[in-house]
């Protein structure tokens, strides 16, 4: 199973982010841009892991978890992988502070043993918009930039995450949640 571990957004702040690029879509330069129901914040990426070793990762995610209390992030700004001047991927930023990094390194410390392939670049949370191919240069980058501006700010609610698993088909990926850690005090 390929899988991840990600923060589910509320559905008016999906919305809210594909609502605010709208003027970019359908004209040039084209991008793939993520359809709302598939918007999440990535903390970390797994690949491959046995169907055999799920209930060990369950076990400790949610044992890493849920001593976490539940907390506020914030959107912060537009921005791109890698560099603005051949951008392959278009994305908002997430600042979620000292309780994010915490929630962060437990994630990555109980989820470690189980990672496919460790990723070598530095972790940086961010909600991925589109995708572009051709890379899009500067000018363009900073138009996405300067339209997501107004949601700086805007507040994250960080009182679940879910383990996912991605599947990969002929129409791009599929995710399915495969299981779902509150933190503490988070509503049922
Ligand atoms: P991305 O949004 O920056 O592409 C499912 O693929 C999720 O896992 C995506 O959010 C993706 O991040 C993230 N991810 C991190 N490392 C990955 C990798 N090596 N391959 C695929 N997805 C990865």
């Amino acid at each position: 199973m390929r899988l991840f571990v990600a923060l589910p957004l509320p559905e008016p702040l999906r919305h809210g982010l594909l609502a605010a690029v709208e003027p970019l879509r359908g004209r040039r330069p084209a991008a793939r841009w993520e359809r709302a129901e598939k918007l999440h914040l990535t903390l970390l990426f797994l690949g491959e892991v046995a169907s055999d070793r799920l209930d060990g990762l369950v076990a400790e995610l949610g044992r890493a978890v849920g001593p976490v209390a539940r907390f506020e992030a914030r959107l912060g700004g537009g921005g791109s992988f890698p560099a603005p001047a051949r951008a392959r991927v278009l994305w908002m930023g997430v600042d979620g502070g000292e309780a994010f990094d915490e929630l962060r390194r437990r994630v990555a410390q109980s989820g470690g043993p189980f990672v496919e392939r460790p990723d070598p670049k530095p972790f940086h949370p961010h909600l991925t918009l589109a995708r572009c191919d051709p890379p899009w240069e500067a000018e363009s980058v900073r138009r996405f930039v300067d339209i997501l501006e107004p949601l700086r700010g805007e507040r994250v609610p960080v009182d679940h995450l879910a383990l996912v698993e991605s599947e990969l088909g002929r129409g791009g990926s599929r995710y399915r949640d495969v299981a779902r850690f509150a933190l503490a005090g988070a509503p049922a």
